[in-house]
């Protein structure tokens, strides 16, 4: 069977899912491993059932209209928090110290150069991290490895999650966490983002919510560089409400602009996320090709099921929609997926409401 990579995928990808050909080109594929390729315009062969997102964000994927054709995406939460994580306390570093300005000046110096770093210096001095407020919106994953990593770094640490489960609370017992994302910031002299990209997060950041935001705050943006209005923070920089925007996500309008640092989406680009992606992706695509397991779907019910019959039948159908036979089955966003085991042949699946049935094995 053929799996197609439509970016490059670490190695690691190739010993889990062994006995399949893995290519950036093949026909009839049953799988995708995808990063960062945009998949909004792309022609889904129908060959495809399941695509593996090494990465967390899946803004790349139209994973609602996969799940209507029975197609089950898959992410990685986590697998990459650390890269993230190690990349946001740089950012933080590199603007209150003035990191970035101050390295591009050294450069230019030509002669007597260490009499004119003691000279020149004064211009790029900065402040400390230690005992400042850092805001984090969004406390996933990564947002609560932020949270603990700035804590231990002397930092206060404050944040907003809506969806934050009881467990992940437990893990951030330090953290002051509001009700309202306002609250959040008003006080913090960092503001970190961490929640993904959807529409309703779409220029989030934006004058309203800047204008809330402490005089002097320094925004870090490793998230998606659509849930920050760039010209509403160039003006909070030009005028002085806003110290720095450090974004992994540059588009044009950040290059060469004053107070902007951009940095080229290397959040999760360490060898050691890259290989924690591929493998947890291909774990996820092999158990689902071989025995019908969800696990980290973003638009299908989780379901795991030990095998206890000769054959299995997995259904993806219309919430509602009646089955002839009875299977285990879970529910999300309309979507139910059952898992049949049998040793007797079944009737025939078919009818209004059902997706995809597929025999496994
Ligand atoms: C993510 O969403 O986890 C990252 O953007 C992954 C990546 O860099 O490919």
């Amino acid at each position: 069977m053929n799996i197609l990579k439509l970016n490059a995928i670490s190695q690691k990808a190739e010993r889990i899912l062994d006995g399949y050909d893995l290519s950036t080109e093949c026909e009839n594929p049953v799988g995708i491993l995808v990063r960062s390729f945009n998949m909004n315009e792309y022609d889904l062969p129908s060959s495809v059932i399941a695509v593996a997102r090494a990465g967390a964000g899946v803004n790349n994927i139209p994973h609602a209209d996969y799940a209507k054709k029975g197609v089950c995406v898959f992410n990685t939460p986590g697998a990459n928090a650390n890269a993230v994580k190690e990349l946001v306390v740089a950012s933080l570093l590199l603007a209150s110290r003035n990191l970035y300005s101050a390295m591009n000046w050294a450069q230019t110096l030509t002669c007597d150069v260490a009499k004119q770093v003691e000279k020149g210096k004064s211009k790029f001095s900065g402040t400390e991290i230690l005992g400042k407020t850092i805001c984090v919106l969004g406390l996933g994953a990564i947002g609560r490895k932020v949270a603990i990593a700035t804590n231990a770094l002397g930092m206060k640490v404050v944040g907003y999650d809506p969806y934050l489960t009881e467990n992940a609370r437990a893990e951030i017992p330090f953290a002051t966490v509001y009700p309202d994302l306002k609250e959040a910031i008003e006080n913090a002299d960092f503001v970190t983002l961490h929640m993904p990209y959807v529409p309703s997060t779409k220029n989030l950041i934006s004058q309203s919510v800047i204008n809330e935001m402490k005089d002097g705050v320094i925004l870090v943006n490793c998230a998606r560089g659509e849930l920050v209005n760039v010209d509403d923070v160039k003006t909070a920089l030009d005028n002085g409400k806003m110290r720095a925007y450090v974004v992994d996500f540059p588009t044009e309008e950040c290059l060469n602009s004053d107070g902007i640092i951009a940095t080229p989406h290397l959040g999760a680009s360490t060898e050691e996320a890259e290989d924690n992606c591929a493998i947890m992706a291909s774990e996820e695509l092999k158990d689902y090709l071989e025995n019908g397991n969800i696990i980290n779907s973003v638009n299908m019910p989780n379901l795991t099921v030990e095998k206890s019959k000769s054959h299995r039948t997995s259904v993806i159908s219309v919430e509602g929609t009646p089955l002839p036979v009875d299977g285990v089955s879970a529910t999300k966003n309309g979507i139910t997926y059952t898992v049949i085991d049998h040793d007797d042949i079944l009737p025939e699946i078919y009818g209004n409401g059902i997706i995809k049935v597929r025999k496994i094995y």
